[in-house]
């Protein structure tokens, strides 16, 4: 209608490896989601990490998940670079949970890359829930493999699956 804006959509991006998702991650994306309208999680297909300990398939499938219960999430993955699946999304920002100083240096280089690259989209940080900040995947990861228990670091409705998980594959 003339002399009406036409709001748009706001819609995110929180890319990641996510193998397995936290509960680090899952409390950046409820945050998130109470600020946009959509948040698309994507699983970045990352050829240099040889594959994964879970296939892409799989940590999408503990993604959706984890998050059932949320309503403007999405689930999602991409291969190359991330600037140019945000063109396909028509999505402007990026989010980033950030847990310390030493996430800083990385998470740094890689704003500022994706923003040379492509200058009209926003990295925004978003500071980790302090219960949360000692979590990571690869710690995760290795607790699991010495049989831990992670039942405090991963989201509760996948811990079986990710525990039966490492069963079967040693
Ligand atoms: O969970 P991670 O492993 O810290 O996530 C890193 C990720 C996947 C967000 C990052 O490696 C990435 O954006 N990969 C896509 C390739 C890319 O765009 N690289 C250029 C930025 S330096």
């Amino acid at each position: 209608m003339e002399g009406r804006a036409v709001l748009k959509e706001k819609i995110c991006v929180y890319p990641g490896s996510f193998d397995p998702i936290t509960l680090g991650h899952l409390d950046i994306i409820q945050r998130a989601g109470n600020i946009f309208d959509q948040v698309i999680v994507a699983v970045a297909k990352n050829p240099s990490k040889n594959g994964g300990w879970m296939p892409v398939a799989k940590r999408k499938e503990l993604i959706y998940s984890s998050c059932r219960h949320l309503k403007n999430i999405s689930v999602d993955s991409f291969e190359g670079l991330l600037i140019d699946y945000m063109e396909e999304k028509k999505a402007s920002v990026i989010i980033k949970g950030l847990r310390a100083v030493t996430d800083f240096e990385s998470e740094f280089q890689m704003a500022q890359l994706n923003h040379q690259m492509k200058p009209t989209v926003e990295t925004l940080f978003m500071m980790t829930s302090p219960q949360y900040a000692y979590i990571s995947s690869s710690a995760v990861r290795e607790i699991i493999s010495f049989q831990g228990d992670v039942k405090e670091l991963i989201p509760q409705v996948i811990l079986e699956e990710v525990m039966n998980y490492r069963k079967n594959i040693t």
